[in-house]
């Protein structure tokens, strides 16, 4: 191309390259990340490794777990009138919403409890009375409670006020928090007497730091940190085939070493820890932050302390993850091992509006691109029902943009009774139709950021294990960015990617 004069020929230099950008950043990379996950490190999930909840006292009672109480006089569950707002009655024959009460934890001894709506149980008369309601938006002393367990494993318990007297279902329709006596026999006569059963937990970095509490927590987490994975993880993953770790953290993260309460400081060590091993056996990085202040999905991976969603209900919240998002980018842009950072895994629809999403990833990206002008800026889609393309408008105006989708033969219905070979089907056909859907000449890349060998076949032996693992492998493959075995390390021993490499059941 020949131009007449020096401005034309440099806008046309700058033209062709900027077309040369574009175009590179929209064509596949030859690399394609295969990467394991490090879930269960930096952000607890106790089902990963339950041990990390052994010692915390009066762990049946930690944030977020959902109670039932049946009273023995009258034989009823205990229940918010309405659903909240209201009085509390002892007359409902099965438990279900009303019926449920959920923990908040102040410490081993003291627990306030919040209603299907939202409401904290309480006293009447700004809690000087003893009547029990559930009006409360913000709990406070009167909405505080001991729950007094019988000395044995019956599950009975006793429920005492901020008043100093026990709850008691004095009849199916009048709940009062008036009955003195201490020295309870525990028997089906005493109407302070209640059967509780426990209708979900929750095991989370909220759980697991306020159940132990500000003192042992910091002391447990930092074990936990620098014990789970080290440096010959790092190792054993250059070696195995794998290229790449997803690392899973938490908003906590960006004010250590002194983060909010509960959360204690320390993460922020072993994530730089992560980055000098990366380096040292040449494994790349993608920073994911799995829990946003609030929550993005009421799970207890994303930190949520009783199953709420709060996060993207404002733009105070949005700007506060564009923070931390900002400060991720900013400490790690220099490191060659950082590969990729995604700006929130799995929001959850409706919860969170697709709205709420677009606006923080616009920021976010934003955020990323003032320090790196290379890393990849991963967006999650939404889990729950979306347009699994919902994200392209945003992402195909932006280079560098990938697309997160996570696929697990679980959790819904539909793989509740399938066969072996109707698992590996459902791979070869429905995934790959899923994959294609959102896999585009000029939209973002594709990323399948979450996949594991486990189903719900009983019985399943080795072999089937392989296939379906291969199977997967195959048409996750072909994502554009690439893909991540959830996780390196479980109890779980086919969650477990160390596991199923050191046992032969997967080989990359
Ligand atoms: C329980 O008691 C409340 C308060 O008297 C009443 O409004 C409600 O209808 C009762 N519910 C049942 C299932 O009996
Ligand atoms: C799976 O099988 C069980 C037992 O036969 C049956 O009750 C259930 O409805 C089945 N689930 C689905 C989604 O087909
Ligand atoms: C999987 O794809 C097949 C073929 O397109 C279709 O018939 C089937 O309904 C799909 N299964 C599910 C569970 O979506």
């Amino acid at each position: 191309m020949f131009c007449s004069s020096k401005n034309t020929w440099l806008l046309s230099i700058s033209l062709i390259f900027c077309m040369v950008c574009a175009s590179n950043a929209r064509e596949a990379p030859s690399f394609r990340v295969k990467a394991v996950n490090l879930g269960g490190w930096l952000v607890t999930e106790g089902w990963i490794k339950p041990s990390l909840f052994d010692g915390i006292p009066n762990k049946d009672f930690l944030d977020g777990t959902q109670l039932q109480f049946k009273s023995v006089t009258t034989g009823k569950y205990l229940a918010a009138e309405l659903g909240g707002g209201s009085i509390i009655v002892a007359n409902r024959t099965s438990p279900s919403g009303w019926e449920t009460f959920t923990v908040w934890r102040l410490n081993e001894k003291a627990f306030q409890l919040r209603v299907f709506q939202k409401q904290f149980v309480g006293l009447d008369s700004n809690g000087k009375g003893k009547g029990v309601l559930a009006v409360a938006n913000s709990p406070g002393v009167s909405e505080t409670f001991e729950i007094v367990k019988k000395p044995d494993d019956s599950k009975r318990v006793r429920i005492r006020a901020a008043n100093g007297l026990f709850l008691q279902a004095k009849t199916e329709e009048l709940v009062t928090a008036d009955y003195a006596d201490g020295n309870t026999k525990w028997g089906d006569d005493d109407p302070s007497v209640f059967v509780f059963a426990i209708a979900r937990k929750l095991e989370g970095e909220f759980q697991v730091t306020n159940g132990y509490g500000p003192l042992k927590a910091p002391q447990v987490m930092r074990e936990h940190w620098k014990s789970f994975i080290v440096e010959s993880d790092f190792k054993f993953i250059s070696e195995n085939g794998l290229n790449t770790v997803r690392i899973p953290v938490g908003w906590w993260i960006a004010s250590d070493p002194v983060p909010p309460k509960p959360y204690v400081g320390g993460s922020l060590a072993a994530l730089d820890n992560a980055f000098l091993w990366a380096k040292k056996y040449g494994v790349k990085i993608i920073i994911d932050l799995h829990a946003a202040p609030g929550s993005q999905n009421g799970w207890e991976h994303s930190a949520s302390r009783d199953g709420s969603i709060e996060w993207g209900k404002t733009d105070e919240i949005i700007k506060q993850t564009v923070a931390v998002i900002d400060f991720l980018a900013s400490r790690y842009a220099k490191e060659p091992s950082l590969y990729a950072v995604e700006l929130i895994n799995e929001p959850l629809s409706p919860g969170v509006s697709l709205d709420a999403v677009n606006k923080y990833y616009k920021a976010g990206y934003d955020a990323v691109r003032r320090h790196s002008a290379t890393a990849f800026v991963i967006f999650s889609n939404r889990l729950g029902p979306m347009d699994p393309t919902e994200l392209f408008p945003l992402a195909s105006g932006l280079s560098g943009t990938v697309i997160d989708v996570h696929y697990y033969n679980l959790f819904t219905e539909e793989f509740d009774n399938l066969t072996v070979q109707q698992n590996i089907d459902f791979v070869n056909t429905n995934r790959s139709a899923q994959l294609n859907l959102v896999t585009t000449a000029n939209g973002p890349l594709t990323f399948v950021g979450e996949w594991v060998a486990e189903w719900n076949v009983k019985d399943a032996t080795k072999e089937h294990y392989q296939r379906f693992a291969k199977a997967q492998l195959e048409v996750y493959g072909r994502a554009t960015f690439g893909w991540a075995y959830w996780t390196l390390r479980n109890v779980n021993q086919h969650w477990s990617l160390e596991w199923m490499i050191k046992n032969g059941y997967i080989k990359l």
